[in-house]
This record gives C-alpha cells, structure tokens and sequence, in this order.
C-alpha cells in the first residue's frame, strides 16, 4: 500500500510505503549476483573446532544436569528452621539453581555461536535520513511552536516551570527510600502484647464502636465478635496485625487443638488475619464451628485451635491467650505465641525460637 504526503511549504511530493513488503521484496539478498563483494553467504564451521565445541556443550549440560539434580537433593536435604539452617537451605538453592542456569545459558550459547553455521546477510533499508526540504520544514515548525508558546519570550514563565519540574525529577529517587529499612522483628508482633500507659493489660474493644467486653455479657454461645485492641482502635497499620475475632463456646465443644488455658470461660479469641495472604477470616458458620476466609475459600475449625480443615492456608489462625481484668472486662494475657498473617521468609526461625522455648 503506497500514499502520497505533501509538504505545504516546500511542495514537495514524498512517497511513502506502509504495511508489509511484498513477498518478492529482498529482504534477505541470496542472489550472488547482487550481493556485494565479500558476501559469501553460508559459512561452515571448521569441523574439528566445531567436534570441540560439541564436547565443550555437552560438558556444560552435564554440568547443568547435575546442578539441577543438587537444587532438588538440596530442597529436601536443607531445611529452614533456625537462621543457620535457613542461611545454609538459601546457600545451596541458590547455588545450585545459578549454577544450572549459567551452565545451560554457555552451553546454548557455544552451541549457536561455534556449532551452528553462519550467514552474511544482506538487508536492504532505505536511507534514514530525512532529505533536505523535510528537515528545513521541521525545523521551521519546531521554532514557530517555540515562539508561539513564549519559553523563550516569557523569562518568568520558563524559569518557574524549571523550578518545578526540578522536584519531580528527584521523585523516583525518594521513592528508592521505600526499599528499606527490613522489617526486622516487627512481623512477629502485634500491640497485644504491649500493655497500656498504666502498665495494665490491654482491653479487647469491639471493632467500630471501641466498646470493652465484660466476659459475663458475651454469654452466648455461637456468638461472634469482631475485636480490637484498646487505644489502637484508629491505626489501622497496627489493626492490619492485631484484629481478634472472639467466639464464645461450651465447655464440651472445645477440642485438644485449642490451648484452654489461653480462653476464659469458653471464650477463645483468633487473629482474624487469615494465615494464607492475609485477608480477613470472618465469616462464621454456628453449627460446624467453621471460620470462612472469603478470598479463597480457607475453612479453619474455630472449636479446634483454628486448625485448617479446608483451602489453602498452611497453618491455623493463631489463638491469643486472654483473660479478666478485676473489673471483668476480657483482657490480652500477652502477645500471640508466633507470628500472624501471611508467611513471610523469617516465620519459621520466630516459630522455632516458641518450640525451642516450649521444650
Ligand atoms: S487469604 Fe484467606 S484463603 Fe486466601
């Protein structure tokens, strides 16, 4: 398809092609006869050079074969746990993993660049440079917009707008600020288990209204309640963590899996931040005792440590110890046991330091 463009100022007829070439168009120049000298197309590689590189290539796919089969050994020899054994897992993963991928890469490569045959090819392009009438015709556009926006004519104008211009340039400098600093131990804790200006443990209040729980009036059970912590009820990062979901019990329905000297009077409090990638887990069924994460679909058995019965969360929604105040208001005995919400790289050394404690 060819169209005809014309420049006004210099009447000048440019013909211009647009779409694909048509099939018998060179693109590729085969015909001896036409290629320039020194084109000899096809080159083949020097066969002993070539019979080396082939064992060179196949060393490096052993290399890789290995490599590859020390990355899976490792995955089930290694495990993380503590922050040795965690260092040392990330050592040998890694590892082996970079030294498959290179090998494979040098091999590929050494295949293509001394095994493979090689071609001079020829392409025929048109010239880029533009002729003189449409570079003069550019030009003049250029400077005619210049003058008609007045940069060059309003001083005030142009110097304001480089000086604002200036702090937008530095922006994605300060944005670099948001790599760091690492979380260090901040994920393993939650406001639970800090205790309030008077040294007292912190009241569990009722999401939305800030309201304290008396334990005698939470008193039916296959009740629910959305909870949080008393003076954070307006922050929300710290709410991201420390949101409770309280349930109230029988005696009889609590089953081994829940720690019942973490409950009062079959009151058992969970993190509502399910354990899968963090969504909140409130939907509750009475009868199955079943907690629901509507994302996707992770069913914990609240009469159960929260333990996971269905989906794909890992592990149960941990259980904060909790208890009375002498005014018989529910309180936080402490902070939870390991860290809540999504995993994260860290969580198994913060669970093996609970286990080590424990023992
Ligand atoms: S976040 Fe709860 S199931 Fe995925």
């Amino acid at each position: 398809m060819t169209e005809q463009n014309e420049f006004p100022e210099s009447g000048r007829v440019q013909t211009r092609v647009l779409g694909t070439p048509p099939a018998d168009a060179p693109i590729v120049d085969t015909d001896p006869v036409h290629a320039p000298e020194g084109v000899p197309g096809v080159i083949p590689q020097d066969p002993v050079k070539a019979r080396k590189a082939e064992r060179l290539v196949a060393l490096l796919f052993l290399v890789t074969f290995l490599a590859g089969a020390g990355f899976i050994a490792s995955y089930v020899i290694f495990q993380v746990g503590t922050i040795d054994r965690t260092a040392t897992s990330n050592l040998a993963l890694g590892g082996t993993l970079a030294l498959a991928l290179l090998s494979l890469a040098a091999g590929l490569t050494v295949w293509v660049r001394r095994i493979m045959p090689k071609y001079n090819l020829v392409q025929e392009r048109h010239e880029m440079r533009s002729d003189d009438d449409t570079r003069e015709y550019v030009q003049e556009t250029f400077l005619q917009g210049a003058d008609e926006s007045g940069f060059v004519k309003h001083r005030l104008l142009r110097r304001t707008l480089l000086l604002a211009a200036a702090p937008l340039g530095l922006a994605p400098l300060v944005l670099l600020k948001d790599l760091g600093p690492l979380p260090g131990t901040s994920l393993r804790h939650t406001v639970w288990g800090e205790p309030t200006k008077d040294g007292k443990p912190r009241r569990l209040v009722v999401e939305g209204s800030g309201q304290p729980i008396r334990a005698a009036d939470f008193n039916s059970p296959g009740g629910i309640l959305s909870v949080v912590p008393e003076g954070y009820e307006e922050d929300l990062n710290a709410l991201a963590k420390a949101t409770l979901i309280l349930l109230k019990f029988r005696p009889e329905e609590l089953k081994s899996g829940t720690n019942l000297n973490w409950t009062h009077d079959g009151i058992v409090a969970y993190s509502k931040i399910c354990t899968h990638v963090g969504c909140p887990a409130a939907l509750y069924e009475q009868t199955t005792h079943h907690i629901l994460c509507p994302c996707h679909q992770s069913t914990f058995d609240a009469a159960d440590g929260a333990k996971v019965v269905f989906g794909p969360a890992a592990r149960p929604l941990p259980q904060l110890p909790i208890g009375i105040d002498e005014e018989g208001y529910l309180v936080a005995k402490s902070d939870f046991d390991v860290p809540v919400g999504p995993s994260f790289w860290e969580r198994g050394d913060a669970e093996a330091e609970v286990r080590e404690k424990a023992s």
